[in-house]
């Protein structure tokens, strides 16, 4: 799976964003180990801080499938119909993956399928908690 087709299911599922209250559509697509992937958007709630990103819906639903092992990540967020600039994990979101995904794990922030950066998640969130 490369990093454009990644993209392309992220912003795919940002349509799905419900974010009635902020008005900024996140999407995220999840790639594990095994090549399968799993998407996710942000859910809003008007008991605001109920709300839940779409990397961790896009983790959770994959981790409640039984899938532990994850390659990368592409992110894409905006309030317009098109994301106009980075959005990059939220430090919650950043601890979240922490918990499954190894030192060479990509967070791939989007634009767009051909304006995107790369980072490591290690890179993101050095000296992550864990137990
Ligand atoms: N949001 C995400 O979905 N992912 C992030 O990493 C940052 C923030 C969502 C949460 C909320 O619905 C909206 O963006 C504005 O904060």
């Amino acid at each position: 799976m490369t990093n454009p087709e990644l993209i392309s299911l992220a912003l795919k599922a940002r349509e799905n964003s419900y974010s009635p209250y902020s008005g900024f559509k996140v999407g995220a697509a999840l790639l594990t180990a095994g090549g399968k992937v799993y998407t996710g958007c942000n859910i809003e709630n008007g008991s605001y801080s109920v709300t839940n990103c779409a990397e961790r819906t896009a983790l959770f639903k994959a981790v409640s499938e039984s899938e532990r092992e994850f390659s990368k990540i592409a992110v894409a967020g905006g309030k317009d119909e098109k994301p106009d600039g980075f959005c990059y994990p939220c430090g919650v979101c950043r601890q979240a993956l922490s918990e499954f995904c190894g030192e060479d794990f990509e967070v791939i922030c989007a634009v767009s399928e051909d304006e995107y950066k790369v980072y490591r998640l290690k890179d993101l969130l050095p000296e992550a908690f864990s137990l």
